[in-house]
């Protein structure tokens, strides 16, 4: 695949692109946009572990050339299934979590699929409407210990 600048590859998660995956949670501007609390280190392992353990999930890493730029996973939640991804600070707007959404659309068949983001994610929001998904809603989101109270747009692939 190629983006506006670079190739962007989706490949299997090996352990070492943790840490990078680790440090883009971390960063505040990237946890505003999402409306997410970080993840503390042992929280993090878990999340991951739980990821890696789960033969449903479909879980990849974003490589822009061959340089670990971020993750995206689709993911179950009861019926439904969810797409989820996160790029690296210092790759934003180069096109690659678009070309990655574009990417785990091939490899994951079922349908419908959904996403959830805040509507102030206009990034995101692009991703989503670039590659099909259609705003079927809106929710509020209370605060939890992992997310931001904001009001959640819904969208959806068929
Ligand atoms: C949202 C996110 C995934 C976008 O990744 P990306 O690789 O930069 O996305 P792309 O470059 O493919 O596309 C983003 C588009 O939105 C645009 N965009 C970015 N920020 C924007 C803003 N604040 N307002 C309007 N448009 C914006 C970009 O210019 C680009 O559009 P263009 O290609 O027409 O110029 C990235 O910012 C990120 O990882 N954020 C933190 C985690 C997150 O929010 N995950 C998604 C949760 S639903």
């Amino acid at each position: 695949m190629s983006s506006q600048h670079g190739t962007v590859k989706l490949i299997d998660v090996q352990q070492s692109h943790l840490e990078v995956f680790f440090r883009n949670q971390q960063d505040t501007e990237a946890n505003d946009l999402a409306k997410v609390f970080p993840r503390d280190r042992d929280d993090f392992e878990a999340h991951w572990a739980r990821i890696m353990s789960n033969p449903k999930t479909i879980a990849r890493t974003i490589l822009y050339d061959d340089e670990v730029a971020g993750n995206i996973n689709a993911f179950w939640i009861e019926s439904e299934l969810y797409v989820g991804y996160w790029i690296d600070k210092a790759h934003w707007s180069k096109g690659i979590a678009t070309q990655a959404l574009s990417g785990i659309l091939k490899i994951v068949e079922s349908r419908p699929i959904w996403a959830r983001v805040a509507t102030g994610n206009a990034g995101s929001i692009r991703v989503l409407e670039r590659n099909g998904f259609v705003k079927i809603g809106e929710e509020e989101s209370p605060e939890t210990e992992r997310y931001a109270a904001c009001v959640e747009g819904i969208y959806r692939l068929d």
